[in-house]
C-alpha cells in the first residue's frame, strides 16, 4: 500500500497530509477563515498569497507530526481542479517541484473525488458501488460511484450550491462567514415549522419535476423576502426560527432526492461528502430516512467533511495503486467535470 504526501489548496484551506492508503499519518489544515471573514467571503487573491505563506510550514508540520521522511513517501498527490486557479497553482507548483526534487511520481487529484474518498478514511472496508451525495460550497451533486475514476452524474443544482445558499442566507441575516456552521448551530434552538419556505424544484418539459436536480436560489430569495417582511413588523428578527425553517427545507429537499435516487438505481449504500456533510440536521434526518428505507448511510468524521488533504491522499493512493500517474505538464483547471477525471492520468 503506497504512502502518499498530499497537498490541497483549491480554496481557503492550506492543507498537507501523509496517508498510507486509508490510514492517516498526519493531517495539517491551516484555515484562512479568519482572514476571509473580514470580507464576508473568500477573496481569491488573498487566498493565493496566504497559501504561499503557509504551504512550507504545513509541509514541515506534516512530516514532523507523522514522524516520517522523504524516503517513506511513494508519490505526491495534489488537487489540480476544480477551484480557484491562483490558489490551486500554489499547491500544484509545490507538489510538482517536490516530485522533481525527490524523484517521486506526481498525481493530480480532482477535489470532488477527494470529497468522495473522505468517508473511506473512517470506513476502510467501504467499497463501490454506492451513491454519493456531495454537498459543498461549490457543488450539490448526486453521483453514482462505480469504481475509482468511474462516476456518473445523476443530479446537480441548477443554480446555487447548497453550501453557497447557507453562506448567502447567513450574509443576509448578518450572521458572519462561513454561514453553514453558524446557521446549523442556531437552527438547533429554533422552530423548524415556524415559516413555510419553498423547496426549489426543477420542472420537466413533459410535466412534473426533475427527481434528482435541485435549486436553491429561490429559497434564498424567499428567506430575503421573509426577513424584509418580518423586520418591518418587528423590532428584532426571530433569527433562530428563520435558521431552523431554512435548514429544515434544505435538509428535507436533499434527503428526498437522495433516497429516491438510491432506490431508483438499486444502490443500497449512500455516502455523503463535502463541507455540508458536517450539518447536524442533514446527518440526523438522512440517517433516519435511510434506515426507514433499509439503506446504509455513511458520513465522514467532521474533520474530513470540510477541505483537507487526507482525502486527496486517499484518492491519490487508489489511483497510484492502479498504476495511474500524471504528467508534470498537467495544469490546473478551474472546472472539470468529475466524469472526465481520468483525463488527469496517463
Ligand atoms: O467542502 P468545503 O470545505 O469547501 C468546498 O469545497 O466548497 O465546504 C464549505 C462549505 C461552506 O459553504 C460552508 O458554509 C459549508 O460547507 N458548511 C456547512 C456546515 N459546515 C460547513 N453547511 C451547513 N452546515 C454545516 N455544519
Ligand atoms: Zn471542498
Amino acid at each position: 500500500m503506497p504512502t502518499i504526501l498530499a497537498i490541497e489548496t483549491s480554496c481557503d484551506e492550506t492543507a498537507v497530509a501523509i496517508v498510507k492508503d486509508r490510514y492517516v499519518y498526519s493531517n495539517i489544515v491551516a484555515s484562512q477563515i479568519e482572514t476571509h471573514r473580514l470580507y464576508g467571503g473568500v477573496v481569491p487573491e488573498v487566498a493565493s498569497r496566504q497559501h504561499l505563506e503557509m504551504i512550507n510550514p504545513c509541509l514541515d508540520q506534516a512530516f514532523t507530526s507523522a514522524n516520517l521522511h522523504w524516503c517513506d513517501i511513494d508519490a505526491i498527490a495534489t488537487t489540480v481542479c476544480p477551484g480557484l486557479v491562483g490558489a490551486l497553482l500554489v499547491g500544484v507548483t509545490a507538489g510538482k517541484t517536490l516530485a522533481m526534487l525527490h524523484n517521486k511520481p506526481f498525481l493530480g487529484v480532482h477535489h470532488l473525488e477527494g470529497h468522495i474518498y473522505a468517508t473511506y478514511l473512517a470506513q476502510p472496508e467501504l467499497k463501490p458501488p454506492f451513491l454519493c451525495l456531495l454537498v459543498s460550497g461549490g457543488h450539490t451533486n448526486l453521483i453514482y460511484v462505480k469504481d475509482c475514476g468511474k462516476y456518473e452524474m445523476l443530479g446537480s443544482t441548477r443554480d446555487d450550491a447548497v453550501g453557497e445558499a447557507y453562506d448567502k442566507v447567513a450574509r443576509l441575516l448578518k450572521l458572519g462567514y462561513p454561514g453553514g456552521p453558524i446557521i446549523d448551530q442556531l437552527a438547533q434552538y429554533g422552530n423548524p415549522q415556524a415559516f413555510p419556505l419553498p423547496e426549489g424544484r426543477i420542472s420537466l418539459p413533459e410535466g412534473g419535476f426533475h427527481p434528482y436536480d435541485s435549486s436553491f436560489s429561490g429559497l434564498k430569495t424567499a428567506v430575503l423576502r421573509l426577513t424584509q417582511k418580518l423586520s418591518q413588523e418587528n423590532d428584532s428578527l426571530p433569527i433562530k426560527d428563520i435558521c431552523a425553517s431554512f435548514q429544515n427545507t434544505v435538509v428535507k429537499a436533499l434527503t428526498k432526492r437522495t433516497i429516491r435516487c438510491a432506490i431508483d438505481y438499486n444502490l443500497t449504500t449512500i455516502v455523503v461528502g463535502g463541507g455540508v456533510a458536517a450539518n447536524r440536521g442533514l446527518r440526523e434526518f438522512l440517517t433516519k430516512k435511510a434506515e426507514e428505507n433499509n439503506l446504509k448511510v455513511y458520513f465522514p468524521p467532521l474533520k474530513f467533511c470540510t477541505d483537507n488533504a487526507a482525502m486527496i491522499g486517499c484518492a491519490g493512493a487508489d489511483h497510484f495503486e492502479r498504476g495511474h500517474t500524471s504528467s508534470l505538464s498537467l495544469g490546473v483547471q478551474s472546472r472539470l467535470n468529475l466524469t472526465e477525471v481520468m483525463s488527469l492520468y496517463r
